[in-house]
């Protein structure tokens, strides 16, 4: 890995490879076209075989830290749809440990009760509570229980954005900062992705920053201004830097340029967390045109974001996006059930 080359007191972390890397850099012509600007996109939907998106990259830390911690089942949270809990389902599981998740209800869709069934496939233990407000007093109960059984939890918090989390983003950010100096694709002037706990942009920020790229993040929030406004981000990039310079002090202070460079735009969430839009519906469409699979909850309100900004010339130059949804084929997770 090449954050652990750069950095190799980071060598010392424990961590689980799961991720295929670099992830490729790609031209979306066919959108470029359409928009009246270059636009790129960082396929992190392909992160690994069998079930990619952008929370392959955190569990990687997440479960090393798990397992130096001696735990033997991991319990986790968040919407009846959440990928958060399907990857953790999936590569909690192929990792040994016995998987709880305490989920919340959001909007249905025939993509939300796909990613539902595929975690309950993976073996993942589901509990479903009514309200997003008794979803702490659900985990207490199960962690307690988990314990007085001996299964040693270890609790990872909604979208696994805790400082051993992000370190995935921070090294996708170095990854990418090789591949724009090495001329895979040109330096953007904008980088668009999704954001719901807030770990990917203050990640891959971190990394930019680390890398000596400074380019804007836009942080396109799909969930309500308290789970990510500039002071939760702002302690996150604070946290994650401080892990890592714990490790390894020659890593760069970056925190603040880090933070400076992430753009939180919260006007395309729609009327709710999990609600599809009509602009997420035509960037989805646009952007099936050149393979992109979009996701109405995250990844098509990033997309629309960033046509919005090619349309008003927001920005002077390409646009990146992150593909942060799974491209993995859904079958072979939902057989696993039948199985
Ligand atoms: C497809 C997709 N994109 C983006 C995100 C947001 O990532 P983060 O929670 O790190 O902000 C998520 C989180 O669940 C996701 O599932």
């Amino acid at each position: 890995m090449l954050l652990i080359e750069r950095w190799p007191g980071l060598g010392t972390i424990p961590r689980v490879p799961l991720v295929d890397t670099p992830t490729p850099v790609t031209h979306l012509e066919g959108v470029s076209a359409r928009a009246g600007t270059a636009v790129y996109a960082k396929r992190d939907d392909a992160t690994a075989e069998r079930y990619g998106g952008n929370k392959v990259r955190k569990l990687e830390w997440l479960l090393g830290d798990a397992r130096e911690k001696g735990a033997r089942s991991i319990v986790t949270v968040g919407g009846y749809g959440s990928h958060h809990c399907l990857a953790t389902a999936i590569y909690g599981a192929q990792e040994g440990f016995e998987v709880h998740a305490v989920l919340f209800p959001q909007p249905s869709s025939p993509h939300v009760s796909e990613v539902k069934r595929a975690m309950i496939a993976a073996g993942a233990k589901v509990t479903t509570v009514r309200t997003a407000a008794a979803v702490p007093f659900a985990i207490a109960k199960k962690v307690a229980r988990l314990k007085i059984g001996g299964a040693s939890p270890y609790l990872i918090g909604p979208g696994g954005s805790t400082p051993i989390g992000t370190l995935g983003y921070v090294a996708a950010g170095v990854e990418l900062a090789r591949q724009i100096d090495e001329g895979e694709i040109p330096e953007p002037a904008a980088i668009f992705l999704a954001a719901g706990s807030g770990g990917t942009a203050s990640g891959l920020a971190i990394g930019l920053a680390a890398a000596g790229l400074v380019t804007p993040i836009v942080a396109v929030r799909v969930t309500g201004p308290l789970a990510i406004n500039g002071p939760t981000l702002s302690r996150l990039v604070q946290n994650t830097v401080s892990l890592i310079r714990f490790h390894d002090g020659r890593f760069p202070i970056v925190a603040n340029e880090a933070v400076r460079a992430i753009v939180i735009d919260g006007r395309h969430r729609g009327p709710a967390y999990g609600a599809s839009t009509g602009a997420g519906e035509h960037a989805t469409s646009l952007a099936g045109g050149d393979d992109l699979r979009l996701d109405p909850t995250y990844t098509a309100k990033a997309f629309a974001a960033l046509l919005d900004a090619a349309r008003d010339q927001t920005y002077d130059g390409p646009l990146l996006f992150v593909s942060t949804l799974s491209s993995a084929p859904f079958g072979p997770l939902l057989t696993n059930a039948l199985g």
